[in-house]
């Protein structure tokens, strides 16, 4: 670990994150969907557009927003994990998209030209900063007067049953630390709409709003695919990483979690409660 900014999650994100995340891209892209879409369509997005897509994972929203401004119009990505870029420059590849370029690098402190975005944009990609008020001018910087950001982020821990109940599980057989400060970088940092109105305007935003959004997480098509995530991503898979359980103790949380997850199946999929907050802000004309 050194000194740099962000080097814990850059650790994390380059390491089992990145891995993790990007073994799992398709079924991540199809729970996920359905908040990057309610973010997209609060950009008030207009083809010829410049946006800038921050901690873009796996590509689908940089290419998705790439396809909204045309090709008069230009979306840059920046992920600070080099897995990510791999696999979001190759999606671009395949679907042949222009107009998207993907850049490896830390969205706090990259310098990125002043007053040249329209819409700074990201789908759970800004919750991991570790000076979320630097990271946050940095964008407001690159942004044209005028100029909007839009983001979803997780809302607490508490208000996301598919966090919640399959830490409950795994607390069951193993003692968990307890949970991370909230203004610590990690997926619910901005959990706190009076913390992400007190960054947001010492950054520099104006016209800023937060609006909750509530839908459902589907884990899985059924309760295989939904126990391996919960295993091996989610919070309850880090903790059961970061404990470094036993292969007996990781079956024995899997037969509990199995049997969660099947009050929570249907015919179609396995999904429990979520809940998000949907960011909008500007820069001043
Ligand atoms: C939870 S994932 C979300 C990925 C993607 N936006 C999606 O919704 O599928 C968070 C992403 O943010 C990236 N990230 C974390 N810290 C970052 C930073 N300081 N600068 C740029 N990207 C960062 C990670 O590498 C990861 O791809």
């Amino acid at each position: 670990m050194t000194d740099q900014p962000n080097a814990a999650m850059a650790e994390f994100w380059n390491g089992k994150g990145g891995k993790n995340w990007v073994s799992r891209e398709v079924r991540l892209e199809s729970s996920l969907k359905v908040f990057g879409q309610q973010a997209i369509d609060a950009g008030g997005i207009s083809p010829g557009e410049r946006i800038l897509d921050i901690g873009f994972g796996c590509g689908e929203t940089s290419i998705e927003l790439a396809q909204k401004v045309g090709l008069k119009g230009q979306v840059h990505g920046v992920d600070i994990s080099v897995a990510m870029v791999q696999a979001a420059e190759k999606k671009a590849r395949e679907k042949a998209v222009a107009n998207v370029s993907f850049e490896c690098a830390d969205a706090q402190t990259r310098t990125f030209p002043v007053d040249y975005y329209d819409l700074v944009f990201s789908r759970f990609g800004v919750m991991f900063f570790d000076d979320p008020i630097s990271a946050f001018n940095n964008l407001y910087a690159s942004l044209k007067p005028g100029g909007r950001l839009v983001f979803i982020c997780w809302a607490s821990r508490d208000q996301n049953a598919w966090v919640g109940l399959p830490l409950q599980v795994v607390a069951q057989h193993l003692g968990l630390p307890p949970a991370p400060a909230s203004d610590e970088p990690g997926p619910f940092s901005l959990s706190d709409v009076t913390r992400v109105n007190g960054i947001l305007s010492a950054a520099g935003f104006a016209d800023i709003s937060i609006e909750s959004f509530q839908t459902s997480f589907v884990l899985g098509e059924d309760v295989d695919e939904a126990l391996s995530f919960l295993m091996q991503l989610a919070p309850s898979g880090s903790a059961i990483n970061n404990a470094d359980a036993d292969q007996e103790t990781r079956a024995r949380i899997a037969l509990d979690m199995a049997e969660l997850l099947k009050s929570y199946a249907d015919d179609e999929n396995v999904s429990m409660n979520a809940s998000a907050l949907l960011v909008t802000a500007c820069k001043q004309d």
